[in-house]
């Protein structure tokens, strides 16, 4: 018997490992992810008037006007895959509107995740980051180097990684940090982010296994 599928929603500061818990939530769970970060990194690649748009901010590690990203998550959250599998937001919402916006359409998580990293760290885990074009897959110089030769010719690094755009975009989070987790305080959970990438991931397994569990005995007793 299955339950309701899972609705989740990730954020954290800058670099704080959202991305690289998504891969394994995703690999576990089967959730669609939808990053709003890598979705618009792709509409600036094909050169879109989304990409066009969003571009400057990005580089400047300023948030993307919230009508843009609303209405492109608005259309991938009505997408038959998402109803069917759950969803695993990533860097949604990122401003009040963006909250507001989802609470007026009755779009509510199960839970939402808080990645917690001190910022010094933050910094050496951006500059360090690196992307695999190919795969999507997220490597770092040190802690996750790419496992071949060939791998690691083809890593690219984002513009926006430069030391002192993150501390723009650490900035930007801060400051839009409580006014969005007010919105969901009865399901907030913070994870300390500090920690290897699978010990993280073991606490955010457990919620969603508690949760599912949840949602199987609802559905039972519906
Ligand atoms: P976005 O792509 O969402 O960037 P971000 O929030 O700054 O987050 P990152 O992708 O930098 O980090 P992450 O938390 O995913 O970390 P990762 O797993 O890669 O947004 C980019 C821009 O798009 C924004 O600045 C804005 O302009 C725009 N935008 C996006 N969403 C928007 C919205 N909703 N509204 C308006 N504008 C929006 O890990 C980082 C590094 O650390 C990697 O190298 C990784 O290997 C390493 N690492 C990960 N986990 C660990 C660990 N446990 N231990 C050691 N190293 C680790």
């Amino acid at each position: 018997l299955a339950g309701e599928p899972l609705k989740v929603m990730i954020s954290g500061a800058p670099a704080s490992g959202k991305g690289t818990q998504c891969e394994l939530i995703v690999q576990k769970y089967g959730l669609v992810h939808i990053s709003t970060g890598d979705l618009l990194r792709a509409e600036v690649s094909s050169g879109t008037e989304i990409g066009n748009k969003a571009k400057e901010y990005m580089e400047t590690g300023r948030l993307v006007p919230d009508e843009i990203v609303i209405a492109m998550v608005k259309s991938r959250l009505s997408q038959q895959d998402a109803k069917e599998k759950g969803w695993l937001l990533d860097g949604y919402p990122r401003s009040s509107a963006q909250a507001q916006s989802l609470e007026q359409m009755k779009i509510r998580p199960d839970i939402y995740i808080v990645l917690d990293v001190p910022d010094e760290i933050l910094i050496d885990r951006c500059v360090g980051r690196r992307l695999d074009p190919v795969t999507g897959k997220i490597y770092h110089i040190k802690n996750f180097p790419p496992e071949s030769e060939e791998i690691k010719a083809r890593l690219v690094t984002r513009t926006d990684d430069t030391s002192e755009k993150v501390k723009s975009r650490l900035t930007t989070y801060k400051k839009n940090a409580e006014a969005i987790s007010s919105t969901y305080l009865n399901i907030l959970n913070k994870i300390d982010g500090n920690r290897p990438k699978d010990v993280v991931f073991g606490e955010i397994d457990s919620l969603l296994l508690r949760l599912q569990k949840d949602k199987v005995e609802t559905k039972k007793l519906g």
